[in-house]
């Protein structure tokens, strides 16, 4: 344990100090000329100069420093009955033979590889291959659809695929091929190779010159070498929504990334290697890739991946048993996931079915954990339940109880306090600070620490409008909350059109460019409203075309399967209203935020630019006809 004023006070005033000490729990091939490279700032670069693999730190030099038997990483699929462990040395020959096959088909330093697959020990594989041979994977998530998958190969210009025949969710198989060869057939540039993981309960077809069999590939396959690259070299892009329908590819470096996760694991999650740790999200997410995959392996822990849910998979047991099952000390996953389980066992009960000693913590992130989750959980577990807020953007927690360093008393609401390296502010919109207790826009001083996006893939403009224009010297967050009396922090909700359904982000924008192609939209807006189980829902408001009189039924019905097809059932997008006209201003722009504010059940203020107040009842109307409750 050690004291959270003085390691946050040091990574603030002497941030080069404070870091390189962190990056002696990495092995570096050369190491860095200057830790902190301010020469081209306000775009900061860590450990230029220094050169390193990633996944030879996450397994190599595990397997040669006294690690090679101990298990790396356990496959539990609850929708498959199956169950997979892969020792250090396994895991590291499987990788080096991937990353042999990717080689064979001239992959190489630089290139991107999308990684769009279920959660399967295969993507691990994939993602860890790319990192081997200096290659940059780009995972999409399996709950988007073909049209997304495109706009992914468009922009990160991929070599190859790395796919499966299905993915399962309760209920249904998903298959991937019909969903890639749609993206294969739309995008501008296409991978010319596509690896694909058969699976026992769909098999797929595959193209001759262009499919390679994942298991026969791997059969023939030598292993490949760890490619040394550069600490700035990217590592990943991994795509996360913005406000209009591009998707923002977010770039991690190899160095800092490296370096601020294996620190994360001890000082934020109280981790020590050898701890079995499992991360129930899913590799698609940034949870996902650093804390499935990059920071558990790194740190030497035992990673638990779970193709299954949180109820249904058989029931709202399936935690406690997995915990049970491995051995899990620690558990993070999304408050979404805890209120699923809730809805279904409001008692607990199946918690009581399963011994777990051993757990010690449960950290949940993803949306904000509002406190009936957080007392119910804490109730039934009888462990600290830690919120912890982060974006992809920064790779790990932003703010979070320092459990490894000095833990705090937990307060409902409040993710606890910014992580060293994290200088938070609260500001308004012309930058000055807020007083404590008032809600404004939450910002970090830069420069940003290690492991959080140098910049957005061939973007950099972007990058820069996006988060650096608004506030001169600042990150912007994108978040609205405030510091409390005590100095936490309370993360409310988004200040822009991103809205959260399940975890999951998601662009109001994306969805409204496919509503807006039916051909009887003449309008349409998009909203996240409330919602008991997944935080908020998207609801889209559409305005007819003149002249269209089809059932409303039918055009609702026709858009929400559009929503399906174009972005995927993960947009969770199933209601619509229709509505005579869309709230504006009289200039003409649409009031998003006063909607968005209603949605959330906020008391809103009309605001005296309304072209005609009585739209803003009618949409309200709208809402509660469809079953809200604002
Ligand atoms: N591939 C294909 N489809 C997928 C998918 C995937 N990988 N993941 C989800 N989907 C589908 C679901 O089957 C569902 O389809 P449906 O409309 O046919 O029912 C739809 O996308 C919405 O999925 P989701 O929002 O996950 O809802 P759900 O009802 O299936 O499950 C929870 C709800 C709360 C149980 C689930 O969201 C969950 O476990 N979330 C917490 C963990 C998490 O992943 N957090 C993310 C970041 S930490
Ligand atoms: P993502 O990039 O998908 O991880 O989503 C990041 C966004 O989710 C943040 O900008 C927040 O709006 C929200 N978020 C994530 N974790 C939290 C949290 N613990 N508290 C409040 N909001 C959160």
């Amino acid at each position: 344990m050690g004291d959270y004023t003085e390691s946050f006070r040091r990574s603030l005033e002497d941030p080069a100090g404070f870091w390189a000490d962190a990056a002696e729990g990495i092995a570096w091939d050369t190491r860095w000329d200057k830790v902190l490279d301010d020469s081209d700032a306000p775009y900061y670069r860590w450990f230029t100069g220094g050169r390193l693999n990633t996944a030879y730190n996450c397994l190599d030099r595990h397997v040669d420093g006294g690690r090679a038997d101990q298990l790396a990483l356990i496959w539990d699929s609850p929708v498959t009955g199956q169950l997979q462990k892969y020792t250090y040395r396994e895991l590291r020959d499987a990788v080096a033979r991937f990353a042999g096959v990717l080689q064979a088909r001239g992959v190489g330093h630089g290139d991107r590889v999308i990684v769009y697959m279920p959660m399967i020990p295969e993507a691990a594989i994939a993602m860890l291959a790319c990192a081997r041979l200096g290659a940059v994977h780009s995972v999409v998530f399996g709950g988007f659809a073909g049209h997304e998958l495109a706009k992914r190969f468009n922009d990160a210009k991929p070599k190859a695929m790395v796919t499966a025949s299905c993915g399962i969710e309760p209920g249904r198989t998903v298959e991937y091929k019909p969903l890639y060869e749609h993206a294969l057939k739309e995008a501008q540039h296409v991978p010319d190779t596509v690896i694909v993981k058969q699976r026992d309960t769909h098999r797929c077809a595959l193209e001759s010159g262009r499919d390679l069999d994942w298991d026969a590939a791997m059969a023939d396959a030598a292993p490949a070498d760890c490619v040394t690259v550069a600490a700035t070299d990217p590592l990943y892009i991994l795509y996360t929504s913005g406000t209009t329908g591009a998707p923002k590819g977010i770039v991690r470096d190899n160095g800092g990334h490296a370096v601020a996760l294996n620190w994360t694991m001890k000082a934020v999650y109280n981790l020590d290697p050898g701890d079995v740790w499992w991360t129930a999200s899913d590799v698609g997410w940034v949870v996902g890739h650093s804390y499935i995959v990059y920071g558990p392996l790194l740190h030497g822990n035992t990673t638990v991946m779970f193709e299954g849910k949180p109820v249904g998979t058989p029931d709202a047991g399936a935690f406690w048993r997995v915990i049970r099952d491995h051995g899990v000390v620690s558990l993070f996953t999304a408050p979404t996931a805890f209120r699923a389980i809730r809805q279904q066992d409001p008692d607990g009960q199946r918690i009581g079915d399963y011994a777990i000693p051993q757990f010690r913590t449960l950290f949940l992130a993803g949306e904000r954990c509002d406190p009936d989750t957080l007392y119910w959980a804490q109730n039934k577990l009888d462990v600290p339940v830690i919120d912890h807020w982060w974006q992809t953007e920064t790779g790990w927690a932003i703010a979070a109880n320092p459990m490894g360093i000095e833990p705090f008393p937990v307060k409902a609401g409040s993710p606890t306090a910014p992580m060293p390296g994290w200088n938070v502010r609260v500001i308004d919109s012309e930058g000055r600070e807020m007083p404590r207790g008032e809600i404004g826009s939450i910002v970090c001083k830069l420069p940003l620490p290690p492991g959080s996006l140098p910049t957005l893939w061939q973007a950099r403009e972007r990058y820069h409008q996006a988060y650096l224009e608004a506030f001169p010297g600042c990150y912007r967050t994108g978040d609205a909350g405030y510091f409390d009396e005590d100095g936490y922090l309370f993360v409310m909700g988004r200040t822009d059109d991103v809205i959260n359904v399940a975890g999951h982000r998601l662009s109001t924008g994306a969805v409204e460019e496919v509503l807006a192609e039916h051909p009887d939209v003449a309008e349409c807006a998009v909203v996240g409203v409330r919602d008991d189980l997944k935080g908020q829902l998207p609801v889209g408001l559409v305005v007819l075309a003149a002249g269209v009189d089809r059932p409303h039924a039918e055009i609702q019905k026709e858009c929400v399967q559009r929503v399906r097809d174009e972005i995927g059932p993960v947009a969770a997008f199933r209601h619509v209203a229709v509505v005579s006209r869309l709230p504006k201003t009289r200039s003409g722009k649409i009031l998003r935020a006063t909607m968005r504010k209603m949605a959330d059940g906020e008391q809103i203020e009309v605001p005296p630019t309304i072209d005609d107040p009585a739209i803003l009842d009618e949409v309200r109307q709208s809402l509660q006809d469809l079953g809200f409750k604002i």
